[in-house]
This record gives structure tokens, C-alpha cells and sequence, in this order.
């Protein structure tokens, strides 16, 4: 326990990670693992390993941030995006400022990016990706991506934003320019102000309540009037009017004032 304890002091000081603020039980299960298969008999020494070897702390800070994405992710919630809650949130706003946090290695920003642009002229369109993780944003800004991430990409948007370079896909330039990749640490950098939407979808199940608490209050403060905040979909928010939010569908909210 002290040695789990000493760890996180000395990542926190070297990376400017805080563990304390992810749920512990999983993130312990999944450390320990990874500090046997490496051959550690403890945190400590494990720690003095990593701080003398780049793999091994890129290794570690991987195993932490968990970056498995896939473009329309949870199809069905991009499919109500695009029908329902796109439509009524563009007779309120011509332009949009939208958000992609913790948006891994970019087919989240890219998916939205597709949507916007079938309904938008490009020079009203701003997204902003951030992610913890300079090595997801390195692969972001390729955009070059394995069949497997677009299995659930529609064939017409496949063919229109999807060059197939050998077994990669490459998402069209068109696309790539609407999007803006920064690093960003939700759990303690600056929030973004005045953004018309922010879709944050499978982090925030990592993190325990009291950050969670605090990363929706920012969100909230972070949204225009009528801002939609779509969340992952195991992340219903308890209580949404604490936040000045209200529920507009399954996994969106809406801001109130
Ligand atoms: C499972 S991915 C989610 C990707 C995408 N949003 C999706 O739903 O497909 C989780 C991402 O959260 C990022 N992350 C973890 N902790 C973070 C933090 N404190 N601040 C910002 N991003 C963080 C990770 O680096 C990772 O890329």
C-alpha cells in the first residue's frame, strides 16, 4: 500500500499525472499487472526502472491512459447527433465551436468533422481535439488508420473521406483541416470557454466521482446557452440540473442558462 502510495507521489511529480484522481481498484489491477509481467517485485523499483528507461514509462503512461477508439463509435448516438440533435442546435447557432476531449488518436474529432460537414460550410465549422497523450495526438494528426477502426463508417462516407493506402486508410484533407489537435490534462489544465458543443465519451468512467464532479462543473461552465454535451455510453450523468443541464436524448445534454 505504502509502495503503491510512494509511486504515485513520483509519478505525479515526473509526469504531472495525478493517479489518485482515476478510480483505484482498476487502475491498481491493471499497474500490478503490468509491473509482474515487466518483473517488478514492487512500485518502487518498478518506478526507478521507468525513470531510467523511456519504453518502460511510455509503456506505463499507455497502460494508464487506455486509447482504444474507433470512428461512430456506439453508431446509433452518432445517428441521433446527426438527426435530432444537429438540426434543432443549427436553427439556434450558424456557427460551431465543438470540442473533442480525450479524443485518443482522432476518429472521434474526424467523425464529427464528417457529420458537421454534410450539413455545414467549412468556414463555420471549429473543432478542437485534445487528449492527455502526446503519442494518440502524433497518430491523430497522421489520420492514417486500420480497416478496423471504420467498421462502423457509413459506405457513402467511407468512399467520400477514406483514401485506402495498401491495408491503411488515410482521412481526406478536407476533413483533416477542420480539426485542431492540443494537449490537454482534464483533470488539471485550463477549460476551453464559448464552445457550442463538447463530446467527451469513455474517460470519465476512469476517474473517481469527485473528479468526475469537477470535470462536468468545468464542462458546464465551458458551454454556451444551448451548448450540447454528448458523453460516452456507459456515462449517464446523476443529476444533470446541478450542472445547469438538461437531458435532450440518451447521452446528450443540453445547457440551460
Ligand atoms: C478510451 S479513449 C476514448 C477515445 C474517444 N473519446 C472514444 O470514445 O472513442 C480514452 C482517452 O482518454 C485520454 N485520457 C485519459 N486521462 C485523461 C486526462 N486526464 N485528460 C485528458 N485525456 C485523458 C487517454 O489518453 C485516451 O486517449
Amino acid at each position: 500500500m505504502k509502495d503503491y502510495q510512494e509511486f504515485t507521489a513520483l509519478i505525479h511529480r515526473k509526469t504531472g499525472l495525478n493517479l489518485h484522481l482515476y478510480k483505484e481498484v482498476q487502475m491498481k489491477r491493471r499497474l500490478n499487472t503490468l509491473r509482474e509481467k515487466r518483473g517488478y517485485k514492487d512500485f518502487l523499483s518498478y518506478y526507478k526502472a521507468m525513470s531510467e528507461d523511456d519504453t518502460m514509462l511510455k509503456e506505463f503512461l499507455d497502460r494508464v491512459t487506455i486509447n482504444v477508439s474507433e470512428f461512430y463509435r456506439n453508431y446509433p448516438r452518432w445517428e441521433a447527433l446527426e438527426k435530432n440533435i444537429l438540426p434543432s442546435l443549427l436553427k439556434k447557432k450558424r456557427k460551431l465551436k465543438v470540442w473533442s476531449a480525450a479524443c485518443s488518436t482522432g476518429e472521434e474529432p474526424y467523425t464529427i468533422a464528417m457529420i458537421l460537414r454534410q450539413y455545414m460550410d467549412p468556414a463555420d465549422i471549429t473543432i478542437l481535439a485534445t487528449d492527455i497523450d502526446e503519442t494518440v495526438l502524433e497518430r491523430a494528426k497522421k489520420g492514417l488508420y486500420p480497416e478496423r477502426s471504420l467498421k462502423e463508417v457509413p459506405q457513402a462516407v467511407k468512399q467520400q473521406y477514406f483514401h485506402q493506402e495498401g491495408a491503411l486508410f488515410r482521412v481526406d484533407d478536407s476533413i483533416k483541416r477542420l480539426v485542431q489537435f492540443k494537449k490537454h490534462n482534464l483533470l488539471s489544465d485550463r477549460f476551453e470557454q464559448n464552445v457550442d458543443m463538447i463530446v467527451c465519451r469513455n474517460v470519465l468512467i476512469y476517474f473517481t466521482e469527485e473528479a468526475k464532479q469537477k470535470v462536468y462543473l468545468n464542462f458546464s461552465k465551458s458551454l454556451t446557452k444551448d451548448g450540447v454535451f454528448f458523453v460516452g455510453s456507459t456515462e449517464q450523468i446523476f443529476q444533470p440540473q446541478q450542472y445547469d443541464l438538461s437531458v435532450i436524448d440518451n447521452f446528450f445534454y443540453q445547457k440551460q442558462s
